[in-house]
């Protein structure tokens, strides 16, 4: 069967950075199914000639010294460009009839990849449905759609309601970019390809658990989405969720894209409602120094951006563990990690006094940019008495063989134009996150909210972040990537 990729938002800084060098890497590597078209959709008055032309300065931008002309050249014969208002109704039966030529006439399955503002996913959407482009009954029609997923529950949901009236559940796929990385996918299979993992794996052993996305840019030339989003929306609602969801689940009867995506949605439904004084207490919230600053900020804005929160997951496996989640921007480092921090050993047999009190075994999941499993254990000082120190086992992801794997995106585009659903967000799951974040937003600009802390650039958020790990006897991992990458 021939593949066609509709990307609509061709002219927008996703296709040129992510969505084309991704494809291009794909097609390079052999991995791009034979007979794959790719079509850019925009408002831009270009045609074909012009866009690829456009795609291979960005291409090769992006790629540097990686960038092959010749392979772009074989790559670009398979792009195509058709202008159109995505307001206007009537430009939908002409690009359905431009597909049509594209594909020669031979039956095609398509993916629609809205890579648009979000203010027009709606109506992409509902164009689709009424000039018949939805309809799957030859081949196989799916859609796409980017981050963000609504602002709230509300807008979800609406947005949630306009695709059902069109699609069918299993046509569409939501992004999120972070269930593209291998290192994401390798948690999946650490937990559940192994017999050593999954029995310490719960509140018998594990006292907490941390998930720390740090980043050390600020918010840059995004201010003006930044300020209205923050860190809750941008990156707990979607990417920290949906570690937790991967740290948390259940394992799947089977690896089916339902299967997977029932048990992830189970960890949000056991998230326990916080509720009263729970909104002060539950986490942290910070905004760096010089955030008031950036252009397109609002002024004495109140948006974080950095939080850190508290989060139980009431079912067996978790009850009484705490998973605390952070993230912020202008950190000290940019590190993705997931910290399994287990229970100190429950009898004390060698060293003295402070010694004597062993630091807990750690599992260090790494994700990015290093990557790797650390595991911390004591071991014995050599030549010394009984005396014990920590010590660590590396093992590094990239370390085990030659191949270079693919990043996010080439996953991701590559699983919606084969119809594997299994890295995308379903309805549900998009739904219930909201309904975890918008209280804790709501409270947070409430007056009852807990204090804004300014953090300067450089560290690991306000002070107040730690002093509040250790007002729980607990403390946070502040270690930059463990493994070098
Ligand atoms: C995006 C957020 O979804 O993820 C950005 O909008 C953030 O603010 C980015 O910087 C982080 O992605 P990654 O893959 O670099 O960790």
């Amino acid at each position: 069967m021939a593949h066609t990729m509709v990307i609509f938002g061709a002219s927008g800084d996703l296709t040129s950075r992510k969505l084309i060098p991704a494809l291009f890497r794909l097609f390079q590597r052999g991995k791009l199914p034979p007979n794959s078209r790719i079509v850019g959709v925009s408002r831009s008055d270009f045609n074909s000639e012009a866009w690829r032309e456009q795609l291979r300065i960005s291409t090769s931008g992006f790629l540097g010294a990686d960038f092959d002309a010749q392979a772009f050249n074989a790559f670009a014969e398979q792009v195509h460009y058709f202008s159109c208002d995505i307001n206007n109704a009537n430009d939908f039966p002409p690009l359905a009839d431009f597909l049509g030529k594209v594909e020669g006439g031979e039956k095609a399955d398509r993916v629609y990849y809205v890579a648009t503002m979000p203010q027009l996913y709606e109506t992409t959407i509902v164009q689709l449905g009424a000039s018949g482009m939805a309809c799957d009954s030859q081949a196989a029609r799916r859609i796409v759609l980017e981050k963000p997923f609504g602002t709230n529950l509300e807008t979800a949901r609406k947005l949630n309601q306009t695709l059902q009236k069109v699609f069918r559940e299993d046509q569409v796929y939501r992004i999120d970019h972070y269930l593209g990385k291998e290192t994401v996918q390798n948690i999946l299979v650490l937990r559940f390809a192994n017999s050593i993992f999954e029995p310490i794996w719960n509140r018998n052993f594990i006292d907490h658990i941390q998930i720390t996305v740090a980043e050390s840019v600020t918010v840059g030339r995004r201010a003006d989405y930044y300020d209205r989003s923050g860190v809750l929306r941008d990156m707990f609602q979607n990417h920290l969720f949906q570690l937790l969801m991967v740290t948390a689940m259940e394992s799947p009867a089977r690896f089916t894209a339902d299967l997977v995506r029932d048990e992830k949605v189970k960890v949000l439904r056991s998230v326990r409602d916080l509720v009263g004084g729970d909104f002060a207490n539950c986490g942290v919230r910070g905004q760096y120094a010089g955030y008031l600053k950036e252009n397109g900020v609002a002024a004495e804005s109140p948006t974080e951006s950095f939080a850190a929160l508290k989060l139980h997951i009431d079912n067996w496996r978790w009850k009484g563990v705490p998973f605390y989640l952070r993230s912020g921007k202008g950190l000290s480092c940019r590190t993705t990690q997931i910290v399994v921090e287990f229970k100190e050993p429950p009898h004390i047999l060698f060293g003295k006094g402070k010694q004597a009190i062993p630091q807990a075994n750690r599992l260090v999941i790494q994700i990015q940019p290093a990557e790797g499993i650390q595991l911390h254990f004591q071991s014995k000082v050599p030549d010394a008495e009984m005396k014990i120190r920590q010590s660590q086992l590396d093992f590094r992801f990239d370390g085990t063989g030659n191949e270079k794997y693919s990043d996010a995106y080439q996953r991701l585009l590559l699983d919606a134009l084969l119809g594997d659903a299994s890295l995308f967000a379903r309805n549900d799951e998009v739904e219930l996150a909201w309904r975890i974040i918008d209280p804790i937003i709501a409270a947070w600009r409430s007056p009852a909210a807990p204090e804004l802390h300014t953090y300067p650039i450089g560290g690991w958020g306000p002070d107040e972040s730690g002093e509040w790990m250790d007002s729980q006897l607990r403390s946070w991992f502040d270690v930059c990537p463990v493994i070098s990458g």
